[in-house]
Parts: structure tokens; C-alpha cells; sequence
């Protein structure tokens, strides 16, 4: 996982926490770098999820929920470093539609080494799409923020129903997002 998912989470703690408890936390933690991240480095995604649930363990939120409020941080973070993918979208399901055959391309030729998951969309009406996330990694949560981040860049409200398909070969969710007048 690229190294400035990592630097964006500890910003992230930071921000919630201070600096002096995430200090402390990547102390007790055991990570591969002592938790000096680069954001050109690459480091196991399995740390990632250690360190949301030793964020968890600190300040007693869910370590799914910080996952999801990690994916819409982390949605922030791609509309200030890559503007120029979200200028030419109508709106939040366009943006999504085009994340697999679009955006992900694009991140996979200037980061070989990037670790993204696949995703097949549907389009199920002009407010509604279906977009199934799949992956070696099981980053439901974060992907729902990021879903979540989507929807508030375009300034939208909707429902977002999320089924969960498959723990086993790899894993897998649906999220059904029906956008709201
Ligand atoms: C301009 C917009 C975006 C850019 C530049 C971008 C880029 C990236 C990058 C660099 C990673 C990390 C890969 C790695 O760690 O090796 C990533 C991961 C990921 N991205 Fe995107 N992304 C964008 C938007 C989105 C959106 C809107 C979604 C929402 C569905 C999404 C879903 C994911 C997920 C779920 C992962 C985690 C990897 C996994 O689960 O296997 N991305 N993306």
C-alpha cells in the first residue's frame, strides 16, 4: 500500500488526537518503520488495519468507523492532489462509474506498485448506481468513506445500502447509492 495512505491516516490522527498520542501510539505499535512513513515508500496494507485499530483502542470509536471517516479524509486528499478528474464529471455517480476504467487506470501507470481494488458499476436509473468493490484487501469501510467523500464533493445527499458478497477467494461488497432530490 503507497505510502501516502499511510501519511494521510497519521495526519488524520493528528488532527483528532494530537500529535503527542499518535507518537505515543506508533511507539507501542509494530510497524516496519517505526512509523516514519514516506509517501513514495510502499508498506503491507496489514499495518494499516493495525494502526486503525490501535487509533480504535485509544480513543474507543469503532475501527470501522474510522476506517469510513479515514476513506472520506482520504477522498479530500485526491480532489486536492488530482482536481482534474473530478472537474470534467457531472456528478457523484459519473465520478464513481469512472473510477475503474478511468482514475485507477491513471493511478496504475504512474504507481506500478499500487494496490487497487477492482470495480464493476451499474448504472440502475439517472439518481441510482450499483458498484461492486472487489479486492485481496478487506477495505469495505474505507471504501464506503471513500463512496461517502464522493457524494459530498458533488454536494449531493443519497442512500447508500451496502450488501456484503464474498469473504473467501477475495473480498467483496455492493453498494447501492440512490441519490436524493
Ligand atoms: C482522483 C481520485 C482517486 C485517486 C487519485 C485514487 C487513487 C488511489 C490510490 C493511490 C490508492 C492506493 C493504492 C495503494 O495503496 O497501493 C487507492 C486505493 C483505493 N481506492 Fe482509489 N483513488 C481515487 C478515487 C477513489 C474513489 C472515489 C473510490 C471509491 C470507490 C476509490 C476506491 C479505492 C479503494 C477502495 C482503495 C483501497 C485499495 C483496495 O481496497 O484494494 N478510489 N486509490
Amino acid at each position: 500500500m503507497k505510502g501516502i495512505v499511510f501519511v494521510e491516516l497519521i495526519r488524520m490522527a493528528e488532527t483528532v488526537i494530537g500529535e503527542s498520542a499518535v507518537d505515543d501510539i506508533l511507539d507501542q505499535c509494530d510497524l516496519s518503520t517505526d512509523g516514519a512513513y514516506s509517501t513514495v515508500g510502499n508498506y503491507p496494507c496489514s499495518e494499516m488495519i493495525a494502526l486503525v485499530e490501535a487509533f480504535s483502542r485509544h480513543t474507543g470509536t469503532p475501527s470501522a468507523e474510522l476506517q469510513r471517516m479515514f476513506g472520506k479524509w482520504m477522498h479530500e486528499h485526491f480532489v486536492s492532489s488530482y482536481p482534474a478528474f473530478f472537474t470534467d464529471k457531472p456528478d457523484a455517480l459519473a465520478m464513481l462509474a469512472a473510477i475503474e476504467d478511468e482514475v485507477h487506470v491513471e493511478v496504475r501507470k504512474l504507481y506500478p506498485e499500487a494496490e487497487l481494488p477492482r470495480f464493476e458499476t451499474e448504472r440502475l436509473g439517472a439518481d441510482a448506481l450499483r458498484m461492486t468493490y472487489r479486492s485481496p484487501r478487506p477495505l469495505y469501510d474505507f471504501c464506503h468513506g471513500l463512496v461517502e467523500g464522493c457524494i459530498d464533493h458533488f454536494g449531493h445527499r443519497a442512500d447508500i445500502r451496502r450488501e456484503h458478497l464474498s469473504d473467501t477467494k477475495e473480498h467483496a461488497c455492493a453498494f447501492t447509492i440512490n441519490l436524493r432530490a
